[in-house]
């Protein structure tokens, strides 16, 4: 019985002693377990006499329901301070700066071809784009150019497959295919750029790509002649090129268009008076464009004797390359982050 009163005694101090759950739980199994004093007091009842064992195992019941109830107080304060250091350890610091994500850009060409449709819309235009596998009657027929037009042989377009114009399929060489695609749809008057990626069978050098990107331009309306063109490429060059641009269309041919013509615009650069940009002639050729050939609005339904038109189509690549002074066209496939990020 002294041996239980001193256990008694200690056991307070002994259990806050507990620095953590483990510890609590050792001297759990000391002060309780099946080695315990306690435990082994309850193995020896039996041999006790009739009046004595009531007394003692009233005790040792006594004894238990204390320490256990001083355990578990210890226990709680315990959990709450494990729980606690938990909280501490998974603390986020909000303050801290955030850790900066890379940002991307848009590829020089796509911002190129953005920035010329947003001119045009400014000007009222609607943009559309369309597939880059088309009909031999899109890309060609319906555009006035003939089965035996040298732009046809395979040495200048990629063919998917061979048929009647209607179902022969290939790699759009131009933009234009939309002119007729969006005529085929949509009733005159008609105001929109294509911007879209076209394929030929050119063999990479410093201005030619088997893969490139163009913008074709359109306007039909009543009335429409070749100074609505020339006023409206103007206007564009200078939005593009800075506000002194002035241009010059050169006699050309294209099947469809008559007239038609190439555009110069003088040198950004050296403002007319030669320089590397313009090869010394004060002048950068830069597109094709014409006036609508009536042919092009019969073959979509069009009356050509009540409208009329103007076209256009321009090189996405050449249009950055003069603007930047980029000197080959591979640096727009390559994908060398050191050119990209000059674009950024
Ligand atoms: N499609 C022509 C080319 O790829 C460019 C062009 C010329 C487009 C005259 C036109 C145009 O719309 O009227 O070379």
């Amino acid at each position: 019985m002294d041996q239980l009163e001193n256990l008694v005694a200690a056991a307070p101090n002994r259990i806050r002693s507990a620095s953590d759950l483990e510890d609590l739980k050792a001297i759990e199994t000391e002060l309780l377990g099946r080695k315990s004093l306690i435990a082994e007091s309850r193995r020896t009842l039996g041999a006790l006499s009739p009046e004595q064992r009531p007394v003692v195992g009233a005790s040792l019941n006594e004894a238990s329901q204390q320490i256990t109830a001083l355990i578990e107080g210890r226990r709680s304060e315990l959990e709450l301070i494990a729980e606690d250091a938990l909280l501490l350890e998974d603390r986020v610091d909000v303050t801290l700066p955030a850790r900066s994500l890379p940002r991307g850009w848009h590829h020089l060409v796509t911002r190129t071809l953005e920035e010329v449709a947003d001119i045009f819309v400014s000007l009222g235009y609607g943009v559309v784009t369309g597939p880059e596998v088309d009909t031999a009657w899109h890309n060609f027929d319906a555009l006035n150019t003939p089965p035996t037009h040298p732009a046809r042989f395979e040495s200048d377009t990629m063919y998917v497959d061979y048929g009647d114009p209607d179902d022969e399929l290939l790699l759009r060489t131009q933009t234009s295919t939309m002119q007729v695609r969006y005529m085929e749809q949509n009733d005159p008057p008609v105001y929109i750029v294509a911007p879209g990626r076209c394929y030929r069978t050119d063999t990479l050098d410093a201005t030619h790509s088997p893969v490139f990107h163009q913008i074709e331009g359109l306007a039909v309306d009543e009335h429409i002649t070749m100074a609505d063109l020339k006023g409206t490429l103007a206007y564009f060059m200078r939005e593009f090129l800075g506000p002194d641009r002035q241009i010059r269309l050169l006699p050309h041919f294209f099947p469809f268009t008559e007239p038609s013509a190439e555009m110069h615009v003088s040198c950004f650069n050296c403002d007319g008076s030669g320089c590397r940009v313009c090869s010394g002639s004060g002048w950068i050729e830069l597109l094709g464009c014409g006036v609508v050939d009536p042919h092009v609005l019969e073959s979509v339904g069009y009356d050509s004797t009540k409208y009329s038109g103007f076209a256009f189509g321009v090189g996405a690549e050449r249009l950055a390359m003069v603007r930047h002074g980029i000197d080959h066209i591979k640096h727009f496939f390559e994908n060398d982050l050191r050119v990209l990020r000059q674009f950024s």
